[in-house]
């Protein structure tokens, strides 16, 4: 039986760091409300002119090809997981694959909010497992602070970006993506969205007025469905593969509030040093979070550990993958 597995992981965060102390000046807000309610020190800021999503991808796609000895040309697949692409059309794929060389690849973005990596890596799990094709890149990020007003308390401290890319390619050992659970369910539509400047709402001086390019977010609505909807997942997929607490070595969640992430821990029995976390540093990056986790968690990864990685987002979208480490 063929499976995916990753065979190399890169990221790319940039440089600039907007502090919790610097929200303070921008916004009525305290390091202490932060840190206590949802656990952010500080996020990470893509600045300077002409930067989008796939500047950081791009970064982070080069990152893996040069660590895993692949070219460019190599590439058969490339499909990017945004929901703040560079620009409505051409893609973020495009964007990206042009920066890179990738030249000899079909390529898409796709938008499942805060769970486009855990969709993007089912989706490119298949190409694998069809036979067809043996090297795919899977590309997640968000240049959040694009859409985040910073009018806005209860939504822009949450917020920053980042990108994570990984290789995706044929393996007939025990390792890659075992199994995966995903789910839509637009009751969540009233609850967190944008509604501007797609085909409902194109731009307008109107649309700009009403703030409707930023993201909306009722906290606490969310907060409730994230919990409940990430923790039964992930134990329905342990259970469905006869995992265990013991033999879960990582759980993977994505980096939503620190609240959320210890409730879904909790419920799946996982002790804290199990439980990947770095939301205190770069906040709440949407799909680049669970692929910046596994990028710096790489040298603690052993080949045949077993990963559980969970996220929910806007739509709702949300699931749980269930993936053995290749190397
Ligand atoms: O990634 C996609 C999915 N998104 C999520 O999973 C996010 C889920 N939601 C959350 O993480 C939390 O709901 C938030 C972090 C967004 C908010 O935390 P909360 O504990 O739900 O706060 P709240 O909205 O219930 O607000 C509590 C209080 C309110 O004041 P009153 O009404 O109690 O006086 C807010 O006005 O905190 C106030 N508040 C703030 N105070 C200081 C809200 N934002 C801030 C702030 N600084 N930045």
């Amino acid at each position: 039986m063929i499976r995916a597995a990753i065979t190399g992981i890169g990221a790319y965060i940039p440089e600039d760091v907007l502090t919790n102390a610097e929200m303070a000046t921008i916004v009525d807000t305290t390091d202490e409300w932060i840190m206590s309610r949802v656990g952010i020190k500080e996020r990470h800021v893509l600045k300077g002119e002409n930067k989008g999503t796939s500047t950081m991808g791009a970064e982070a796609v080069k990152m893996v090809l040069k660590k895993t000895n692949t070219k460019p040309e190599e590439v058969e697949v490339i499909i990017f997981a945004t929901t703040t692409p560079d620009y409505i059309f051409p893609s973020t794929a495009a964007m990206t694959a042009e920066a890179c060389g990738i030249k000899n690849a079909l390529g898409f973005d796709i938008q499942a909010a805060c769970s486009g990596f855990i969709y993007a890596l089912e989706i490119g799990s298949n190409f694998i497992k069809s036979g067809k094709y043996k090297k795919v890149i899977i590309v997640a990020g968000d240049k959040m602070t694009s859409i985040t007003n910073y009018k806005d308390r209860t939504t822009c401290p949450l917020f920053g970006d980042a990108a994570g890319a990984v290789l995706l390619e044929p393996t007939t050992e025990e390792v890659g993506v075992m199994d995966s659970i995903l789910h839509i369910d637009g009751v969540g539509i009233p609850h967190l969205h944008m509604h501007g400047g797609g085909s409902v709402h194109p731009a307008s001086h109107e649309t700009v007025d009403k703030g409707m390019h930023y993201v909306y977010q009722e906290g606490q609505v969310v907060f409730k469905h994230a919990v409940s909807k990430m923790a039964d997942v992930s134990v329905e997929i342990m259970e469905r593969n006869h995992l265990t607490k013991d033999t879960v070595n990582w759980l993977v969640p994505h980096q939503a509030n620190i609240r959320i992430i210890e409730a879904v821990g909790n419920r799946m029995g996982l002790p804290a040093e199990k439980v990947m976390i770095n939301i205190q540093k770069y906040g709440n990056t949407s799909a680049g979070t669970i692929p910046v986790c596994l990028y710096e968690w790489e040298s603690k990864l052993k080949k045949g550990d077993n990963l559980i990685l969970t996220a929910f987002g806007g739509g709702f979208t949300w699931g749980a993958l269930y993936l053995k480490w290749a190397y």
